[in-house]
């Protein structure tokens, strides 16, 4: 099935909570949460694909790379490209009457094992949503990460020993989810940390553990003294706080923090390989990417979620012949331009 037909079937069955559109940017579904909308106004999720937009690729053509080079390691693991499934959760509150959460689970992180590449599991309120996603990461052999509401340490524990035992490349935590309401009134306790809290839980699992949802290079520079093992500058997709600025905007700052102390990612409005381009370029070692993955799984399941990673790696290949990148480690902010 290709890509065309992939989304002729997403459309019919996501009808409701997504119209496909031609461009997908936030402004059509703005307020949708639950849903695929981003919170409020839309503006966070229409800001990460703004940014993106404004960045431009400098096309450089005397030089002989013909096939570049576009495996990355990441915590350990060898990765054939650097595009990886974002955890997408919630499908009863998402996407009513579809299909289940381990489906969901299942899509990203078998369909991105498929390509070649990393898919992570998520977790929300209903207490079935991480076991779903921690059976998806076992179907292949414990090649996922799963991520952990920012919860007491007390609390964790129990979601810490399951993700190891089912032996994770590494484990996350979507601290953006800190003041997300739904889930307090659910009886869960899940707040900000402080840098000696972040600490304790690194200490507490020897997984490779990951921060995802740092915004500042402050944060991140906390982040990185917690010795957290990766960041993901990531605003939610824009679902959790109104009017937070572009991903692509603030990633250049966070890098040039960082230094290359610790693994960074970033997600936000990637829609192609070529998008994909510009936040290497901008800094990041991998991407991550969250609704077009889970439109192509409505659209055919895990197959469908290998295709369009694959048209991901596709237009990164071309990207980078078209700039003159023989590895990753080639891509650098002389392949791009602010508008
Ligand atoms: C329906 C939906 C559910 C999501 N669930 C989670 C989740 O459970 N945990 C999490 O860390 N992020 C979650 N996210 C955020 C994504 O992981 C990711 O940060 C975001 O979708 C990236 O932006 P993009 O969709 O524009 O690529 C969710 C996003 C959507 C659209």
């Amino acid at each position: 099935m290709n890509l065309k037909e992939i989304r002729e079937i997403a459309r019919q069955r996501m009808e409701g909570s997504c119209r496909l559109c031609r461009v997908c940017n936030g402004v059509v579904c703005a307020g949708e949460t639950p849903g695929m909308g981003g919170v409020g106004s839309g503006a966070g999720f229409q800001n990460n694909v703004a940014a993106l937009q404004r960045i431009r690729l400098n096309m450089r053509t005397l030089h002989d790379v013909m096939e570049p080079d576009l495996r990355v390691e990441l915590f350990g693991l060898q990765l054939d490209f650097p595009v990886l499934a974002a955890p997408v959760a919630g499908m009863g509150l998402n996407f009513p009457a579809v299909g289940t959460e381990e489906d969901l689970a299942r899509w990203a992180v078998v369909g991105a094992k498929m390509a070649g590449t990393l898919g992570m599991s998520g977790d929300g309120p209903d207490p079935t949503t991480f076991p779903s996603g921690l059976r998806a990461i076992q179907h292949v052999h414990g090649h996922g990460i799963p991520v952990v509401k920012p919860l007491p340490l007390q609390d964790l524990q129990p979601k810490i020993e399951q993700a190891e035992q089912a032996g994770c490349v590494a484990l996350a935590m979507d601290i953006d989810a800190a003041g997300i309401l739904m889930m307090r009134r659910a009886g869960y306790r899940v707040g900000p940390k402080t840098k000696a809290e972040i600490a304790d839980i690194v200490a507490s699992t020897k997984l490779p553990f990951i921060l995802k949802g740092i915004m500042t290079a402050d944060d991140a520079e906390k982040a990185v003294e917690a010795g957290v093992a990766g960041i993901v500058v990531s605003n939610h997709g824009g679902r959790i706080l109104d009017h937070t600025p572009g991903t692509a905007e603030v990633l250049g700052e966070i890098a040039a923090a960082v230094q290359g102390r610790i693994t960074v990612l970033m997600d936000g409005g990637i829609r192609s390989g070529f998008d994909v381009m510009k936040v290497l370029a901008l800094g990041a070692d991998a991407v991550l990417v969250g609704r077009p993955l889970t439109v192509a799984g409505f659209g055919n399941g895990e197959q469908g979620v290998c295709t369009q990673l694959l048209q991901f790696r596709d237009e990164l290949e071309r990207a980078m012949v078209l700039t003159g990148c023989r590895t990753l480690a080639d891509v650098g902010p002389h392949v791009i331009r602010q508008a």
